[in-house]
């Protein structure tokens, strides 16, 4: 850990300071630690993680985490007097660290992001810190945590194997790494979208290409989801890297109940984040009447869609050599 980068526990951040952690931007309020991640933190935005987390949850079997979790942070490893510690990287809301403060209350569980948007009252057993993650050290202790999560969050991390590379040095031997990430490329009838003016979902489309494209511009790497498992392996620290992907419908259209659930989610989530990626187009040079007509373009397939649109979500899960 260096000295220079210390997280503040929300906690003690008074009422009045809170300002100081966000700021406009087109309208929405954005955090203001990290000028890459310009997406909104606001009351919209929560509505949004909360609907992201629920679809999560279905799709991981109304579980909140995949890998040997339960092991890793038994009652039995706390009773025999191991400090079990969880940290929730780009927390958003919280709602991830508070149901696993829920769950496990023999655990410590932090939540970390930009910006103050967790609830004040939580379990006494989660706590909540900001910090800008996207920093050459992190502010941990090495080898400190059993277990380490960071879900949705890549956009906000320039230097990806770097951030790995430091979630590495703090997590336990023998602790578990869950990343969880969308892939940005639409799906369109089972198939990534080669070509968008044939895809059914021309606009839905078009706004991928320029979220990438805004991005990239910003020194994010696009394609870090498809390839997370493989980074991890690359590391060195691992005994067991895994990979999977789940192809999620986004819309009304699946038979299976289940799906038909996630679906709807996935649905009402997306059109909230048709609207949040606003302000990083805007502050991309993007002038206001073509931010407007591409959200107007997305709007327009995901209202009446031609084809099933999904998007691939990629989970990562990694335990760390305990040699
Ligand atoms: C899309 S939200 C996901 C929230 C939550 N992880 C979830 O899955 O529901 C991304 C969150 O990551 C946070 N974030 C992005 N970049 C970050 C960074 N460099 N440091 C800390 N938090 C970051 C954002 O502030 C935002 O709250």
């Amino acid at each position: 850990m260096c000295a220079r980068c210390q997280p503040a526990d929300l906690a003690s951040v008074g009422s009045d300071e809170l300002a100081r952690f966000f700021r406009t931007v087109g309208g929405r309020r954005c955090n203001s630690l990290n000028g890459r991640y310009i997406m909104p933190a606001d009351e919209e935005e929560l509505k949004r993680f909360d609907l992201f987390h629920r679809m999560i949850r279905f799709v991981l079997g109304n579980k909140n985490y995949v890998g040997p979790v339960q092991d890793i942070l038994s009652p039995d490893r706390a009773a025999r007097g191991d400090k079990l510690r969880v940290l929730d990287l780009g927390t958003g809301g919280g709602l991830w660290a508070i149901d696993m403060a829920d769950e496990f209350p023999h655990v410590d569980v932090t939540g970390v992001d930009l910006a103050p948007l967790q609830p004040p009252v939580v379990p006494l057993n989660c706590t909540f810190e900001l910090c800008d993650l996207d920093s050459n050290c992190l502010p941990y202790p090495s080898n400190s945590y059993d277990l380490i999560h960071a879900r949705n969050m890549h956009s906000g991390i320039a230097d990806h194997p770097q951030f790995l590379h430091e979630l590495t040095r703090i997590l336990r031997p023998g602790g578990l790494l869950i990343l969880i990430e969308f892939d940005l490329r639409p799906i369109a009838d089972g198939k990534f979208t080669s070509h968008p003016a044939k895809s059914g979902i021309p606009g839905w489309c078009a706004l991928a290409e320029e979220l990438q494209r805004c991005l990239t511009l910003r020194g994010v790497d696009v394609t870090v989801p498809e390839r997370m498992g493989e980074m991890v392996h690359k590391l060195g620290w691992y005994d067991q890297v895994l990979q999977q992907h789940a192809d999620i419908p986004v819309g009304f259209y699946p038979k299976d109940p289940t799906l038909l659930t996630v679906g709807q989610l996935a649905w009402m989530s997306s059109d909230l984040l048709v609207l949040a990626i606003r302000p990083l187009l805007l502050s991309s040079g993007l002038a206001e009447s073509q931010v407007n007509g591409l959200i107007e373009a997305a709007q327009r397939d995901l209202y009446y869609p031609l084809v099933h649109i999904a998007s691939r979500l990629h989970v990562v899960h990694a335990i760390k050599s305990r040699y």
